[in-house]
């Protein structure tokens, strides 16, 4: 069964619980809590390590080959070892890519050495433990009939089911903590620009696992809606988080501006974008901060009628692109507050909701980037992403497969990036929608 046939089959039921106030400590404490045992302990073909997904199994079982041939995470170790990375390495002044810690940390699984089983081996890049947590405590018992999701969790599994923990996971490497960061330094090496949407990663991984009815009676069902947007609020408020941590710990006189949005620094200067109404408040020839997912955050918020919550949280969001520029305490206290109204609001919008108000919210998206609304390269890219993925959860992608070509094609190049065309297409488009 399909994510869009269960949503179907379980309207009306509550099922989606948000435990984000369980997680006090950062989620990579808690995934680096108990011993990795790796990969190598989930691959025999008893377990993970089948040739192919087996029928009427309560998971896939072929999770490691799949890994293997099809996971973008199992190379990620190896990227390390490639020409690419040499030259990053090189211009870093490290003497491997390989073996350096700020690869490592988010290309391998690079726990502290007394958290390593005897068969884990960091060459095996980012495995199954990196994003379900140390197996040491509940290896033994996952596999009982007895034991159950719950019993699995308390054991150390990680909830990667609940779409903020799972947000929280991605996230620690797709953007970064406050302990591991593509800085500006990093990026200005050669590394790529790292951007991120929990749904459409998900299913780019690929995913390896079904949501049918077994999984929905061991985990609850959380539509992928739910998911989305959980997906958008925690990267809001991850970004704030390690921006406060982050942006002025360096030595030097200038911020980390990776936190920045790269285009407002990358671009020709013949090639002049800055309008009052794209720049919030802030003059001609300041420093953006990147906080790509307020944008799409604002449109769920119009769309489902929170006009008043929409209004709060963008003047905060406001006074935290000011405060970015001002100085490091204006910018903490700015980030703390918007931060909270995010946790208030994430609150407030969860419940179940339509497919007509799922409609609403992804034509509020091209309504915004009509309006011209989603103007640095990281919001155009944030609703692109999101478009693709409403279209897929009210599986229309058929309708839509037209236009994300044309969005896709707007967005191809950061440092060629031109708002106004991305607007254009936008305003083409939402008619249809
Ligand atoms: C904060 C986490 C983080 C850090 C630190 C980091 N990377 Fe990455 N790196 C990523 C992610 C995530 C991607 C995939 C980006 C994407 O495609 O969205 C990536 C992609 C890459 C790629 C491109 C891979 C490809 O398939 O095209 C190279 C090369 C690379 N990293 C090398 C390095 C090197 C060398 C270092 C150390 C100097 C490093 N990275 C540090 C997270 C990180
Ligand atoms: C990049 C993160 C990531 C990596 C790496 C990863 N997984 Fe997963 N895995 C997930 C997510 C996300 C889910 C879906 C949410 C859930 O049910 O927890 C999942 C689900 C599962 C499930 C549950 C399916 C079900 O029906 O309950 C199994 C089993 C699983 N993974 C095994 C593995 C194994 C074995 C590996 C290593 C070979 C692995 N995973 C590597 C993220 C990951
Ligand atoms: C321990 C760090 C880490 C975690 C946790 C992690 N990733 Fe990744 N991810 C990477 C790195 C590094 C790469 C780049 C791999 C390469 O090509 O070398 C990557 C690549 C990817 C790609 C391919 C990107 C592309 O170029 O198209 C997808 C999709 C992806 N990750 C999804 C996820 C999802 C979904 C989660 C959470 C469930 C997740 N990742 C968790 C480090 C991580
Ligand atoms: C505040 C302005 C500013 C922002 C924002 C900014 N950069 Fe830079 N960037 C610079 C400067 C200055 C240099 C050094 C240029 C030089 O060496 O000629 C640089 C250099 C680079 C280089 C190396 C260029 C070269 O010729 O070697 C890359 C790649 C790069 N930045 C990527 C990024 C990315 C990706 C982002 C966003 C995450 C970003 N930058 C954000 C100002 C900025």
């Amino acid at each position: 069964m399909t994510m869009r046939s269960s949503f179907r089959s379980l309207v009306g039921l509550a099922f989606f619980t948000y435990c984000g106030a369980l997680y006090a400590s950062s989620i990579v404490d808690d995934i680096e809590q108990n011993v990795h045992l790796g990969p190598a302990t989930c691959a025999t073909s008893q377990c993970h390590g089948k040739s192919a997904p087996v029928a009427g199994r309560n998971v896939h079982l072929d999770e490691y080959t799949f890994w293997i041939d099809q996971d973008y995470h199992s190379v990620a170790y190896r990227t390390l070892q490639n020409d690419e990375s040499k030259a990053i390495a090189t211009k870093l002044g490290l003497e491997s890519a390989r073996t350096a810690d700020i690869c490592l940390d988010c290309h391998a699984d690079n726990v502290p050495l007394e958290k390593r089983g005897p068969k884990f081996k960091i060459s095996d890049g980012v495995g199954c433990e990196a994003c379900h947590g140390g197996s040491e405590k509940w290896i033994a018992i996952h596999t009982e009939k007895s034991t159950t999701h719950s019993d699995n969790v308390a054991a150390g599994l990680i909830e990667t089911d609940k779409g903020e923990v799972r947000a929280q996971v991605c996230l620690s490497c797709h953007l970064g903590t406050k302990d591991k960061f593509a800085t500006h330094r990093i990026m200005a090496a050669g590394h790529p620009k790292l951007s991120f949407e929990m749904n459409l990663f998900t299913t780019n991984q690929p995913a390896h696992y079904s949501v049918d009815q077994d999984y929905i009676d061991r985990k609850g069902f959380i539509p992928g809606f739910n998911l989305w947007m959980s997906g958008q609020f925690e990267s809001a408020k991850q970004i704030l988080s390690v921006a406060s941590a982050r942006m002025f710990a360096g030595s030097g006189v200038f911020p980390d501006i990776a936190f920045y949005d790269c285009d407002s620094c990358h671009h020709s200067v013949d090639n002049l974008r800055w309008t009052r109404k794209r720049a919030d408040g802030l003059d001609p020839g300041s420093f953006r901060m990147h906080m790509p997912n307020l944008v799409v955050l604002d449109s769920i918020m119009q769309a489902l009628g929170k006009v008043e919550l929409a209004s709060t949280v963008d003047a905060k969001r406001k006074d935290a692109l000011v405060a970015a520029q001002r100085s490091e305490v204006a910018f903490k206290r700015a980030a703390e507050s918007l931060e909270n109204e995010l946790d208030r609001a994430s609150d407030e919008l969860n419940r179940q909701y339509t497919d007509a108000e799922i409609r609403a919210v992804r034509r509020a998206l091209l309504e915004a980037s009509a309006q011209d609304k989603a103007s640095d390269f990281a919001e155009a890219e944030q609703v692109i992403y999101s478009f693709e993925t409403l279209c897929l959860t009210l599986d229309e992608m058929d309708k839509c497969l037209p236009v994300l070509d044309q969005f896709y094609d707007s967005v191809k190049q950061y440092n060629q990036y031109k708002p106004r065309q991305f607007s254009k297409v936008a305003k083409s488009v939402v008619g249809q929608f």
